[in-house]
């Protein structure tokens, strides 16, 4: 194929990241070309070089195209942080639990593309049947948090509470995690859960042991924790960048005491909220509610009116009356959307200057043209597989989760 030079102005991550949080209502849909993305120098690169100069519109012609040829045999799954170029193409959108719930739903589809990061694309491919493949458009989205959680630090901490003579504790891995921890705690009893089961995982949980031990977001595990009635005294947090045999920084009574033995990581969007900015929303708009997504730290989740998953948030403002007005401590792209499909309320972001996830970001339309017109001629790019044996022990942690009432 002969390749169009076009002139090229070079836009970085953050600019676009920028004009997503403007979020003006009646915004038109404008991606530009992948070549004009300046984060791409970090992106999956082995894209072809005709999809990096496409335009928004070609994009979205070829997208239909490509759909259109596979029909009912592939499905579009869009995580709420997508930017809106690609919500538009999706036949669901909705946070990690839902989205999960749905692709082992659809037997008929032959390829679920999953419009989200890493994690939740080998969640789908565990959960869903044999005959299915799953596709993430761009290999390089993944979670910062996730992989706070290194499958090796994690073994290690376990073998060290071991041999410390902690005993009775069960592991609990948030969905943001990779397939090998999921599958670890299959193998110990354990399960997963997402931000909008938490709660009843950890009541599943304390009703078989002693002990939590939760990974890698130590904000969902306190305030899930504390929503139980675990008081702080009762938690440690295991800092997994110290080395092997310092208890992860707690002594052998600290962790005989705690209930919750939260790991170190975080989620950097979330930790950009915080008190201030809800009392700043409160000073400006006294009848404002205040939602946020309990990755979100302790004082902020108690800070807020209410706290909960992404799709829980979108519901409760599509849900909320006309005239209502909302805060919101969540991911730009989400609030942005929210604010446009909720003209009849005033929806903002608690965070004046940006919150965006690098990450979600990198699925830019280019790609996912790119792997729906690979499936439309019979080639598979971008699979995410999980082997037969991670998958089978992460599938025993799933289907827990799935069966908590
Ligand atoms: P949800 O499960 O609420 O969609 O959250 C996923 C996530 O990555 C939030 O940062
Ligand atoms: Fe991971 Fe945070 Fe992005 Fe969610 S918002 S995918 S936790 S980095």
């Amino acid at each position: 194929m002969t390749m169009q030079v076009q002139p090229v102005t070079l836009v970085t991550e953050e600019d676009l990241l920028n004009e997503a949080m403007e979020c003006p209502v009646d915004r038109e849909l404008d991606t530009r070309p992948l070549a004009q993305e300046r984060a791409f120098a970090f992106w999956q690169k082995d894209i072809p070089e005709d999809y990096w100069h496409l335009t928004a519109a070609e994009m979205k012609e070829r997208i239909a195209r490509a759909r259109e040829a596979l029909g009912r045999r592939c499905v579009v799954l869009g995580h709420h942080y997508q930017r809106e170029d690609i919500i538009q193409f999706a036949d669901i959108r909705g946070d990690s639990f839902k989205l999960a719930q749905w692709a082992a739903q659809q037997p008929e589809a032959e390829f679920i593309v999953f419009c989200g990061v890493h994690f939740m694309a080998e969640a789908a491919d565990i959960l869903s049947q044999p005959h299915q493949k799953v596709v993430l458009p761009n290999m390089a989205a993944g979670c910062s948090m996730a992989d706070m959680a290194d499958p090796e630090d994690v073994y290690g901490c376990w073998d060290e509470l071991q041999e410390a003579g902690i005993g009775g504790v069960l592991p609990v891995t948030y969905m943001n995690s990779a397939a090998s921890l999921k599958a670890f705690c299959g193998r110990h009893d354990g399960i997963v859960c997402t931000s909008s089961n938490a709660k009843r995982v950890f009541e599943w949980a304390f009703q078989r042991a002693e002990k939590v031990l939760f990974f890698p977001d130590q904000h969902l595990g306190r305030n899930t924790a504390l929503k139980l009635g675990i008081p702080l005294e009762e938690m440690a947090v295991w800092d997994y960048t110290l080395p092997y045999g310092s208890l992860g920084g707690n002594t052998v009574e600290q962790l005989r005491r705690a209930r919750v033995i939260l790991w170190r990581g975080h989620c950097s969007v979330h930790m950009r909220f915080s008190v201030q900015q809800i009392e700043e929303a409160r000073r400006k708009y006294p009848d404002v509610k205040v939602i946020v997504h309990p990755e979100c730290r302790m004082e902020v989740v108690q800070a807020a009116d209410m706290d909960g998953s992404t799709e829980f948030i979108a519901k409760t403002i599509a849900e909320a009356p006309p005239g209502s007005k909302w805060a919101v401590g969540t991911e730009i792209n989400l609030v942005s959307r929210l604010a446009r499909e909720n003209p009849d309320k005033l929806v903002f972001c608690l965070d004046p200057v940006v919150c965006p996830c690098s990450t979600m970001y990198r699925i830019h339309p280019a790609y996912l043209c790119w792997v729906l017109d690979e499936l439309a001629r019979g080639r598979v790019v971008n699979q995410v597989k999980v082997d037969e044996e991670t998958a089978h022990y992460a599938r025993l942690a799933l289907e827990r989760m799935l069966a908590v009432p």
